[in-house]
């Protein structure tokens, strides 16, 4: 087991299974531009290969499949009846809803338990100007056909101060009637938000968040797992809320995650460009693949950082 100076060691795995989206979220992507495949994506079997060995190597026993947009690539189905056949102690996904239903039977056949879906908000017109793509209905039926075959569904908002920020009571209320736990995660300085005025126009605080969930309902702060992103909150008799607050109170010290991206580089730190390319030794017999990892695993955990610094370019290719 690999270990740094301050006990971190890998055990969760984002795994990206293409860098291409639907969707072109304002804080995502400047200009609207829509994110593209990387050139030389690896193919599933690949990818589950990568799983296979950084299982050996790192002690990975959770999954978490990301992209982009991880459902409009092909590669989607393969992926998921794979992961799930690799015994782990978790697999969730993360998306953004918006082809839930057509990807429902696959979901269900492959006995996933659990996913996150994207939302900033419910006014369909405001959805268009944050996501520029796709269609809030769509999502909302995708979500009710989880919770529908027994799915628990978490659900992502970003509070933005000049977007949704008034929305955060309705989002609240619309998880809490449904069991879905709310995660808000603070605005991260990532991509084009590094060195923009919209992150300092935008950002909302932990402590403004709670300030304003606080004129509409009593809560207190709860237990979360210790390598847990989010600080957990209760409603009594209603549910739960999580805050990842990257800036207010960054988990960087527990971190635990490790990153592989669609075109087979190995991530240690979301706030570092530096990565390891693994998609040629990946097929290779595990006696010579794993020695070689070892090192590279060594290499991204000494990347990891004591707090969250930004980046330039890793977020949209990896999925946070
Ligand atoms: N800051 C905070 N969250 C972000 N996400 C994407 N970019 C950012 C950012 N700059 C969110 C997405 C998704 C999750 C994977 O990360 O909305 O819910």
């Amino acid at each position: 087991m690999i270990v740094d100076k301050l006990g971190r060691r890998f055990r969760n795995l984002r795994v990206s299974l293409t860098a291409a989206c639907n969707y072109a979220c304002t804080y995502c992507v400047p200009d609207g531009k829509r994110l593209l495949k990387a050139t030389n994506e690896l193919s599933a079997t690949s990818l589950l290969k990568g799983v296979a060995l950084l299982q050996q190597a790192a002690g990975i026993d959770k999954v978490r499949i990301t992209g982009g947009e991880p459902l409009v690539t092909p590669k989607f189905d393969e992926f998921l009846l794979g992961v799930m056949s690799i015994p782990l102690s978790d697999v969730s996904l993360t998306t953004n809803g918006q082809l839930l239903l057509k990807k429902k039977d696959i979901i269900q056949a492959s006995g996933l338990k659990r996913i996150n879906v994207s939302l900033d908000t419910l006014n369909p017109v405001r959805f268009k100007q944050i996501a520029r793509g796709g269609d809030l209905k769509t999502v909302l039926n995708g979500i009710e056909e989880m919770l529908d075959i027994g799915l628990k569904v978490k659900i992502n908002m970003v509070p933005l101060r000049s977007q949704n920020l008034g929305e955060v009571p309705a989002m609240l209320d619309y998880c809490l009637s449904r069991g879905i736990e709310l995660r808000f995660i603070e605005l991260m300085r990532m991509g084009h938000l590094l060195h923009s005025a919209s992150f300092t126009n935008d950002f909302v605080s932990m402590e403004d968040l709670l300030n304003k969930i606080a004129d509409h309902y009593t809560f207190a702060r709860t237990d979360a797992p210790y390598d847990s992103t989010a600080v957990r909150y209760k409603i009594s008799d209603k549910g739960i809320f999580g805050i990842i607050a990257n800036e207010s109170e960054p988990f960087c010290r527990a971190c635990t995650r490790l990153r592989l991206s669609s075109d087979g580089y190995l991530y240690g730190c979301l706030s570092s460009a530096n990565k390891s390319y693994i998609g040629d030794l990946i097929n290779l017999p595990a006696h010579e693949a794993l020695p070689k990892l070892q090192g590279l695993l060594v290499k991204s955990l000494g990347d990891k950082k004591l707090s969250f610094q930004g980046e330039v370019t890793v977020m949209k290719l990896i999925g946070g």
